[in-house]
């Protein structure tokens, strides 16, 4: 008999769809499966303001495929000019679910973020009275920090104390990738939740450097050792309410990944949730799936569940999704576990 999974339709809860051609072409691979997704909003020039989310928002709508039932849900990206009072609207409107914090020079895209946290110190307090989450990519910038070292140096230098200096501030830890941040987020209230991404779960760092370096397997925050994969994979199979799936799915063009100074990014949106079912199945934990993907994060949002179903079947076949996406930008590499899948989602 074909073991089946019923699930409430997923929710991306931190997925790159960037603009253009590039998000005409990807913007299919996660409407086909996903009911909303937290849109980030590290563009060139970033989606700074309310006015700016608007357009961007209809510019992502505007390429939905026919017949897509899908919200994405904006962000407003974190700048030291930003303006607590458009901030606020943009929340009361419902247009903006949250802001994103990229520290200056962290990743992709992060060269507005924040330098001095004394300068967005009026933002946050707003963000706290009025509830809105922050989303954080949590890694320090420091040179003198080695890069396998940059998010556990960010939670004790930086996450922790703007959290004591903003009581009641609502953090979302984006795709944390080590033991250190599921540590952080189990020994916290529920004002704070980590993200975790599908390929965090699969990858270590040994996927990307040994035998070869295998560029689309760079991401940021990198993925660290087996040690790490295991507890986020234990964090993810929990239950706990206060981990949920984030994808940063991060298309980019193949010229720019496989290249002497390639982008940072895994293209996961194709295959997520098979290879979701894999993990949670690998893990006796697949009755845990539909929290991960589709409960706890609109809880943490404060979003009415998603009404709409997806069904996940396990086949004698594998699910082979295509090696790449064709945009009108260029192919985009869809990640490769490295193994078979067995998991389909049901047409
Ligand atoms: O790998 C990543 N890619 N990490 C990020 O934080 C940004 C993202 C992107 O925008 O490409
Ligand atoms: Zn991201």
């Amino acid at each position: 008999m074909t073991q089946t999974l019923s699930l409430r339709r997923p929710d991306d809860m931190h997925l790159h769809l960037r603009d253009g051609a590039i998000l005409q072409g990807i913007l299919p691979e996660t409407t086909r499966h996903f009911a909303r997704a937290i849109i980030m909003p590290n563009l060139v020039p970033p989606v700074v303001t309310a006015a700016e989310a608007t357009a961007y928002r209809d510019r992502i709508l505007a390429a939905l495929p026919e017949g897509a039932a899908f919200e994405p849900l904006m962000t407003l990206y974190l700048t030291e000019e930003t303006d607590p009072d458009d901030v606020a609207t943009a929340a009361a409107s419902g247009l903006v679910k949250a802001v994103k914090l990229y520290p200056a020079g962290a990743t992709t895209n992060s060269a507005s973020g924040v330098r001095d946290f004394d300068k967005v110190r009026a933002v946050l307090d707003r963000m706290a009275e009025i509830g809105l989450p922050l989303c954080v990519h949590g890694e320090v910038t420091t040179a003198s920090v080695d890069i396998f070292d940059r998010e556990a140096v960010f939670i004790d230098t930086v996450l922790d104390p703007l959290r004591r200096r903003t009581p009641g501030l609502r953090v979302v830890m984006e795709h944390i990738t080590t033991r250190d941040g599921v540590a952080y987020a189990r020994a916290q209230g529920d004002d704070l939740a980590a993200t975790i991404t599908t390929h965090h779960l699969i990858i270590n760092r040994n996927h990307i450097l040994v035998g070869g370096i295998k560029p689309h397997y760079y991401c940021l925050p990198v993925a660290k050792r087996e040690e790490h994969r295991l507890a986020l994979r234990a964090a993810a199979t929990s239950g706990e309410a206060r981990f949920f799936l984030g994808t940063d799915s991060a298309p980019h063009v193949d010229a720019l990944k496989e290249h002497a100074c390639g982008c940072a990014g895994c293209f996961t949106a194709t295959n997520t949730l098979p290879l979701l079912a894999h993990v949670f199945e690998e893990e006796g934990r697949l009755d845990r799936l539909e929290g991960f993907t589709s409960l706890h994060g609109a809880a943490f949002y404060r979003l009415p569940l998603t009404e709409a179903r997806l069904t996940l079947e396990k086949r004698d076949a594998p699910f082979t999704p295509p090696a790449k996406i064709h945009t009108g930008a260029g192919p985009v590499t869809v990640f490769d576990p490295g193994f078979s899948v067995f998991w389909h989602v049901r047409d």
